[in-house]
């Protein structure tokens, strides 16, 4: 299989795959597809009542990306939506949405097309497994549901947003558990991937290793 040039970042939510894809697209100049954004913009189109055509066709025309300080902001043509698909209660309906065959398909070339042959990092649940088989590099980045929980608490109070700790355990270990035993790509390493536990690793030694792998494939 001839590889391109993605690596490929899979691994259960708040795993801290968002960070290090951000890392490495800014070390290496790569493109970054946040693939899970667009499960959670699927369910806020969903949340309108559209169809799954509509759905696809208001991705590829009215959504935007913008990156201020670092960060990401989602704009619905001028309206910043970022907060509300970062929330659980989107999180959830893209869980149950990404279940569906006909919305996997319909974001499977919208991935795809994220990638014009200079360097991309795609992080998500399948990038490795399905949308980018023939990525050069696939990382599996996981961590503790207790740790991840509280990473995702700390994510969601600098938002603003009100959380419970107990809530917020019980709700990423059902998440995992339906992301890892769906039957449409469920969440696994690509028998190719380099599995990466970062419960005990701080953000700069998971990106210390993986700057490494990156730097032996494509340099
Ligand atoms: O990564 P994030 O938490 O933003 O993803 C939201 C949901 O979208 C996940 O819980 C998962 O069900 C779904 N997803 C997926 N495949 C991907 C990325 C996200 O099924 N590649």
């Amino acid at each position: 299989m001839n590889k391109i040039n993605v690596v490929t970042i899979d691994g259960p939510s708040a795993s801290g795959k968002g960070e290090l894809a951000k890392s490495i697209a800014h070390q290496f100049n790569f493109k970054i597809l946040d693939s899970g954004i667009l499960y959670r913009l699927f369910a806020y189109f969903f949340n309108l009542k559209l169809s799954n055509e509509e759905i696809a066709s208001k991705i590829n025309n009215d959504i935007s990306f913008e990156l201020k300080e670092d960060n990401f902001k989602i704009l619905n043509q001028s309206d910043d939506i970022t907060n509300y698909l970062r929330s659980e209660d989107i999180a959830k309906v893209a869980s149950m949405l990404s279940s569906q065959k006909e919305v996997r398909e319909s974001l499977f070339q919208i991935q795809r097309n994220f990638y014009d042959k200079k360097g991309l990092v795609a992080d998500g649940r399948d990038m490795g497994t399905v949308v980018f088989k023939d990525a050069k590099l696939k990382i599996f980045l996981t961590a503790s549901p207790e740790v991840r929980a509280k990473r995702r608490y700390l994510e969601l109070q600098n938002r603003g947003q009100e959380v419970n700790m107990p809530a917020l355990i019980a709700d990423i270990k059902e998440r995992d558990l339906k992301d890892s035993s769906r039957e449409l790509s469920p969440l696994l390493p690509a028998d190719e991937a380099h599995i990466i536990d970062s419960s005990d690793m701080s953000l700069e030694e998971v990106f210390s290793i993986t700057k490494n792998l990156v730097k032996k494939e494509f340099i």
